[in-house]
């Protein structure tokens, strides 16, 4: 065959290009090899060096879920690169500022997700008039310059112009360079596979796992991305991470090798980016703001704390919602983190619960020191002695201003799951929850009650005949002070701090805690218990041990109620008291006229009553130390952390004053 001049120079020239081939082939053909060696991420890539580092990681890495090697699955990893055969592009999702996205996971496999730094910039660039403006303000000849705008939205930014201002052209230089942006990746666990005993013998089912890349060589990180990336395990069902970006972000949820014993392998989870907040939050440092005040046997209260700082400020939305669980309940163990995931597991308040759906009420009260506003939950349909965790969350459709924000850690997120609270529930029927009494409006504690006779709807007659009395002993009281002069006397020389109404209300807050005792299980030891009622026989029909009838039966203090007729009409069977604290006493002695001849019981052994300790069986003192123990009874008791502010003492300058022949305020 003739070749043309052409055809044959074209021949030349692809000999020539093979031989410089051959050449080239055999001088660097170690470099590949060690480039397969070494398994790194080279630009060059081939099936046999993605199957040895398969290998490489199989063999040194163990806790790589074995089934990530099963024969279905592994083109998804290694074989084949995703950004050849295009599935990255298939698999990825976008997620703009702000969007949340659920998704169904199976056992092994992953989900990819792309947050494009371009799509925050547009708002961004409407943040660049108030730059600009900052700038103009600065002392510089350099005013004109300004033309591209970091991205910039937030105070912090806004303080650093200021300081950027301040510190001259070379500091906002070099602000431009390193233009960033904190991006925040949140994600929780709304179903996990199912367990295969309920109980604790069985193991947990494993987390999911959050992969974050920023490096475009890395577009796809996950458990077998060759590049850069973090890897945070999810946390009970949650994970947070922020990065500072100045591109995109790739980011990968991936579940795990699922055990056989599982019954279900399948989880769903919810993810959401943002550049303002985390949209889901979890805090298992801070104490939260609930505290548990009192349970019977088969109910609990719990009280957040001030929402407001003035009582002027109304508050009708409930900012909270509270989930628990019985200890030694493992439903929700793997998601108590998780928003999402507590709504569906939690034993109480979670969808998937058998339990019934109602068992929590919760509302609004103004109960307590300072008539301000706080969130309380009523549990009811609790096991009696069980020991419950409660896990309070914020209510995603809360947007009031309330001064609770400033105490939450996630301000501004959307889903917050709190660190849990402990409770317990009482061991008989002999004390009851009472609250919402009508006169005795700060009464919110358990009291001497009897399941047999005022339960079951039956609760409101009991909480009349503590109401009623105390009523119709202030009625009483408040007769005899229209025949005392109050005012009048206060001014001139009693006390100019305080007048009637303060006597009035001392004396309202001493009758209902002193006439409505707050009950505690016989049962319990500790030493500033009062025993009441001890002649009496249980709810089961047994009685208190021989020793301690014979050696206190035959005294009043132990053999019956402060009031007596609680023992008739409530008839609770021996039980113990929590006594009023000391100063509801001194309040009375403080702010009432002294004609009234009020005093209250010394500490320690009284000489009016010689050989008996009056004030150690009719008022309790609080303790230095633990205040997650409730040690006496006053408006506001709850079983507060370690860390919430002591209680002060009220300074008692006037019991030097009184002298004999004083009204003793016992009751
Ligand atoms: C502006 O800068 C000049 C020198 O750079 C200085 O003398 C002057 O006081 C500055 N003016 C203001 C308002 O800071
Ligand atoms: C970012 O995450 C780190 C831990 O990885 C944490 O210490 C830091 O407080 C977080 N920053 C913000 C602004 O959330
Ligand atoms: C508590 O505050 C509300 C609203 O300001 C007011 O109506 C109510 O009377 C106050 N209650 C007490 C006991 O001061
Ligand atoms: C909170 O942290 C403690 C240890 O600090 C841990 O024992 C507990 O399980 C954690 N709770 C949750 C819900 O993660
Ligand atoms: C509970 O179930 C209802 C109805 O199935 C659903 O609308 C709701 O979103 C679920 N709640 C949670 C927290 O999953
Ligand atoms: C008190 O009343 C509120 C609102 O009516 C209710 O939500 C709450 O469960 C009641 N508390 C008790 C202990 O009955
Ligand atoms: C609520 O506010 C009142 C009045 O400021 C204060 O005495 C009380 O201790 C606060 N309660 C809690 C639980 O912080
Ligand atoms: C009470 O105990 C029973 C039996 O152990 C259990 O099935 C139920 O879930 C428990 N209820 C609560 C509220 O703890
Ligand atoms: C919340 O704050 C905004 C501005 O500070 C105010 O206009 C609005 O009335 C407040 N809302 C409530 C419920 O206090
Ligand atoms: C509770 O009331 C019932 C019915 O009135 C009574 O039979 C029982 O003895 C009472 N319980 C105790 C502990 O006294
Ligand atoms: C002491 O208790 C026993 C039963 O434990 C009882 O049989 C006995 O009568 C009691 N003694 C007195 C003095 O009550
Ligand atoms: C209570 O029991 C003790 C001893 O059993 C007895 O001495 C005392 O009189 C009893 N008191 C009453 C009020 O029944």
């Amino acid at each position: 065959m003739q070749l043309s001049p052409m055809q044959s120079r074209l021949a030349a020239s692809i000999i020539a290009s093979c031989l410089l081939l051959a050449i080239y082939l055999f001088l660097f053909t170690p470099h590949f090899a060690l480039a397969a060696e070494i398994g790194g991420a080279s630009l060059g890539h081939s099936a046999e060096r993605d199957a040895e580092f398969l290998a490489l990681l199989d063999d040194e890495d163990s806790a790589t879920p074995i089934g990530s090697r099963s024969p279905e699955y592994e083109p998804d990893f290694g074989l084949f690169d995703r950004s050849i055969i295009g599935r990255a592009t298939e698999e990825t999702q976008t997620l703009v500022n702000n969007e949340v996205r659920e998704k169904n996971l199976d056992e092994n496999s992953q989900a990819t997700f792309v947050f494009q730094f371009s799509s925050i910039s547009s708002r961004e660039a409407g943040e660049s008039g108030r730059t600009a403006e900052l700038r103009k303000r600065s002392n510089g000849s350099q005013d004109q310059d300004v033309e591209v705008e970091e991205p910039n939205t937030d105070d912090a930014d806004a303080d650093a112009d200021a300081d950027a201002d301040k510190d001259g052209e070379g500091h906002e230089l070099r602000r431009r360079q390193s233009a960033t942006k904190t991006l925040w990746i949140t994600a929780n666990t709304c179903l996990q596979p199912d367990r295969p005993v309920p109980d604790t013998t069985g193991e947990d089912p494993p987390q999911l796992t959050l992969y974050v890349s920023t490096s475009k060589d890395n577009q796809s990180p996950g458990p077998m991305a060759k590049g850069n990336q973090d890897t945070l395990l999810f946390e009970e069902g949650a994970v947070m991470y922020n990065t500072t970006v100045s591109g995109d972000v790739y980011f990968t949820v991936a579940a795990p090798f699922i055990k056989d014993t599982f019954t279900s392998k399948m989880y769903n989870f919810e993810v959401a980016v943002s550049v303002d907040q985390p949209y889901h939050y979890f805090d298992n440092t801070t104490d939260p703001n609930v505290n548990w005040v009192d349970s019977d046997a088969g109910a609990a209260l719990l009280i957040t704390g001030n929402l407001t700082d003035n009582p002027d400020t109304v508050m009708t939305e409930m900012p909270y919602s509270l989930f628990a669980y019985a200890q030694g309940d493992v439903s929700v163990l793997g998601v108590r983190n998780s928003y999402c995931g507590l709504g569906n597991y939690a034993q109480i308040g979670g969808n998937r619960s058998t339990l019934p759906k109602n068992m929590m009420s919760m509302g609004m009260t103004r109960r307590g020191e300072g008539n301000l506003t706080k969130q309380e939950f009523f549990f009811t349909g609790l096991n009696k002695s069980t020991t419950y965790q409660a896990i309070l969350t914020t209510n995603p459709g809360f947007s009031s201003n309330i001064s609770t924000s400033k105490r939450d850690t996630g301000a501004g997120s959307k889903k917050v799951v709190f660190r849990q609270t402990e409770f317990d529930t009482k061991s008989t029927g002999a004390c009851m929850v009472i609250s919402n009494l009508t006169f005795c409006d700060q009464v919110a504690y358990s009291v001497p009650g009897n399941e047999t006779r005022f339960g079951s709807g039956k609760v409101e007659e009991l909480k009349s005949f503590y109401d009623d009395y105390a009523q119709t002993m202030y009625k009483n009281f408040e007769k005899a002070m229209t025949t005392i002069p109050c005012d009048i006397e206060n001014t001139s020389k009693y006390s100019l701090a305080r007048n009637c109404d303060d006597c009035k209300q001392a004396y309202k807050n001493w009758i209902c805690f002193v006439s409505i005792p707050r009950c505690e299980d016989y049962s319990k030891t500790d030493l500033f218990l009062q025993p009441r009622n001890i002649n009496s026989t249980f709810p089961d029909g047994t009685t208190v041990d021989n020793m301690t009838l014979a050696e206190f039966g035959n005294q009043k203090a132990y053999n019956s109620s402060r009031r007596p007729d609680i023992d008739t009409v409530v008839a609770p069977g021996p039980y113990k008291e929590v006594l009023p604290c000391e100063e509801l006493c001194y309040d009375i002695v403080q702010s009432c006229p002294a004609s009234l001849s009020f005093s209250c019981p010394l500490p320690g052994s009284d000489v009016r009553v010689p050989g008996k300790d009056v004030f150690s069986s009719s008022y309790g003192q609080h303790r230095d130390g633990d205040k997650s123990v409730v040690t006496c009874n006053y408006p506001d008791a709850a079983h507060y952390r370690r860390s919430a502010s002591a209680i002060v003492s009220l300074p008692w300058t006037m019991m030097g004053l009184l002298g004999g022949g004083a009204l003793l305020l016992l009751l």
